[in-house]
This record gives C-alpha cells, sequence and structure tokens, in this order.
C-alpha cells in the first residue's frame, strides 16, 4: 500500500530525530539500542549485545541509556515543530521493544534542548566554587517531576556519606572480575567500533570530595583536572517509585531532559552509576535521600570553570549501523 504523504513525513521526522539521538549519553558509551522504521513509526528496540552483564545484570543501565535515546529523539522531534507520540514498552512478548515513536501534534518550535543535545558532555572535571543557583536546581526537579521522577538533592551534611558510598562502591567493583572484564572490555574498544569510554574525556585524579570513577586501567587520562575544587558541585539522586523496566525508562528519560536544561542553563554535569550498580550501596543511598523511592542513578552538577576548553565529544555509531527499516 502506498504510503500516505502525511505519514511520509512523519517517518522522515522520526527518522531524523533517531540521528540526533545517536548523542545520547549511554552507560560506559554502550549505545545500546537501535531503531527500525516501520510504516509511519520508529521503534526503538534495546541491544542486548551491548548490556553490561558484570556491571548491570538486569539491563537497569541499559534501559536509562534507551530512555535518554528516546528523549532525545523528542527533542529533535520538538524543535521539528512537532509533539512526539510515545507508547513505552509496549507489547510485554517483546521486552525489547522499547517504544514507538510517531509524530503527534503540531507545535511551536523550540529548538534550546536541540541545541543542548550537541553541546552535552560527560564533564567529570572538577568544578567551581560557586554553586548552582536554586531556581535553576527548583527547574531541574521540576523537569524531572515531568517524568514521574524525583530529584533529591544531596543535603551538604550528607555529603560525606555520599562519598564514603561512591568509595565503598568503586572498592567493591574493582575487587570483582566480572565487573573489571566489563571495565576492560568498554574502555579499550578499536577506534573504528565508534563506542566506548574515550581515554580524551577521562581526567586524571585530583582532589575532591566524592571521588571520580576510576576509568584509568588501559590508559592514562586524557584531561587534565583543571583549577576547580568541586567546592560548588551538588550531587543529585534521581529516584522513582518503583523498580520496573518501565520506571528504569522514565529515569533515564529523565537522565536526558534534565541535563539538557542545565546544559542550556550552562551547567555541566556527569552521572555516577557505581552507586546503583552495587546493591547494599544502593539500598544506603535509598536510605541517604529519606527511605523514598529507588535511587536509578546519581549525578554531580556544578558549574565549569570560566575559560575551561570544552569536553572532546566521545564517539558514536553511525547512523547506518543504528537505524534501519523494519
Ligand atoms: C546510565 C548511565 C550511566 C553512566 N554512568 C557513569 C558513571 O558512573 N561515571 C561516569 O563518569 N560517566 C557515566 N556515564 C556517562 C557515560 O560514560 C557517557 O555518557 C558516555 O561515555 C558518552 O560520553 P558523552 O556523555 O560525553 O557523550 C553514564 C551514562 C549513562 C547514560
Amino acid at each position: 500500500m502506498a504510503m500516505t504523504q502525511a505519514a511520509r513525513a512523519g517517518i522522515d521526522q522520526v527518522a531524523e530525530a533517531s540521528i540526533a539521538a545517536l548523542r545520547a549519553p549511554s552507560v560506559f558509551n554502550t549505545q545500546p539500542w537501535r531503531w527500525r522504521l516501520a510504516g509511519d513509526r520508529g521503534e526503538l528496540w534495546a541491544d542486548r549485545s551491548r548490556q553490561l552483564s558484570g556491571l548491570d545484570p538486569e539491563g537497569h543501565l541499559l534501559l536509562l541509556s534507551c530512555g535518554a535515546a528516546l528523549h532525545h529523539a523528542t527533542v529533535a522531534l520538538r524543535a521539528a515543530g512537532y509533539a512526539a507520540a510515545v507508547d513505552r514498552l509496549p507489547d510485554p512478548e517483546r521486552p525489547d521493544l522499547v517504544a514507538w515513536l510517531r509524530t503527534g501534534e503540531r507545535v511551536e518550535r523550540d529548538e534550546r534542548l536541540f541545541r543542548a543535545i550537541y553541546q552535552r558532555r560527560t564533564d567529570r572535571r572538577p568544578f567551581g566554587d560557586e554553586r548552582p543557583g536554586a531556581a535553576v536546581l527548583d527547574e531541574l526537579r521540576a523537569v524531572a517531576r515531568r517524568h514521574g521522577v524525583q530529584l533529591r538533592l544531596v543535603r551538604d551534611d550528607q555529603v560525606p556519606a555520599f562519598a564514603a558510598a561512591v568509595a565503598h562502591a568503586g572498592t567493591v567493583e574493582h575487587g570483582d572480575p566480572r565487573f573489571r572484564d566489563d571495565l576492560l572490555a568498554w574502555t579499550t574498544r578499536a577506534g573504528f567500533q565508534r563506542d566506548g569510554v574515550s581515554a580524551r574525556t577521562v581526567v586524571a585524579a585530583g582532589g575532591r570530595t566524592v571521588a571520580r570513577r576510576d576509568f584509568a586501567q588501559a590508559w592514562p587520562a586524557g584531561l587534565a583536572a583543571g583549577e576547580g575544587t568541586d567546592r560548588g558541585t551538588v550531587y543529585a539522586v534521581l529516584a522513582t517509585e518503583a523498580d520496573e523496566p518501565r520506571d528504569w525508562l522514565a529515569a533515564g528519560e529523565a537522565l536526558s531532559d534534565v541535563w539538557l536544561t542545565l546544559t542550556a542553563s550552562g551547567l555541566a554535569a556527569s552521572p555516577i552509576s557505581e552507586v546503583v550498580e552495587v546493591p547494599g550501596v544502593r539500598e544506603a543511598l535509598r536510605r541517604l535521600i529519606g527511605g523514598v523511592g529507588r535511587p536509578a542513578i546519581a549525578m554531580r552538577i556544578g558549574i565549569p570553570l570560566p575559560g575551561s576548553e570544552a569536553v572532546p565529544p566521545s564517539a558514536r555509531r553511525s547512523g547506518t549501523e543504528m537505524v534501519g527499516l523494519a
């Protein structure tokens, strides 16, 4: 059957949105998703071959990453003047079908977050002394809430306990051969694979309250820590009400929305997921934020030092690999 002109226009927009979504962040830059374009909609599929079996056995961080890709695609549609019509986890028989995405009604073009897609980076350097303002933090809370996700700030008096939890998670993981296998696999990817954590974006150790993730297994860190003290950095935990795939997907969409919003406001961030990867540490974090909700991921948010060089973009797989016709 010939496709109507409207369906053709819709799928073309979804195809373009799936290309913008290549820039979405993902755990260890695994980019664990694929798009299949079928009729007037895009199907977003989780790619289990890219799941971190030691670090993420349930696929929690995999679905967060898919959620980030989904949200990036909706931002691209909005920039083109369309609302997104999304069906999340639409088929219980096919749990890896993450979402159906179509163009919804016409809306006013909004390019603010779309521009942030290309500016956003995982910035692991210590940030400055000044704390992000209350207004922008309130905005980030509201952004997360739109996805049914709570953004809880770690209070200043809780930061030492949070830092201890991060450090403990690191120690547990580095003592676990399954984790070390994942780390080694995704920090030593060949250039042509265009995935994995890039040495160029990893920061040297520097005195700070909350230890940075130790990626430096096979190569030295590529980015200097700079002059930041991290004194103004705030630590946030995204928490969901329940602990099901649907919640992890929502947490990924919230992570993307919060991150693009803070980028558009001139702030920078990097996720801290080791605290949810080790079950005992995740439980401790849950108690730390008051026992309400399930921690999905934590992040550090701050003001980049004036004049600091841009973090280099990390690699992405190509559109022809990630997007295809059904
Ligand atoms: C679910 C998830 C978990 C992540 N966990 C961490 C982390 O614990 N530490 C870290 O430094 N970066 C973490 N990242 C950031 C990724 O490493 C990063 O997105 C990826 O390497 C691509 O780089 P980019 O964000 O600069 O494009 C995480 C990202 C996602 C989406």
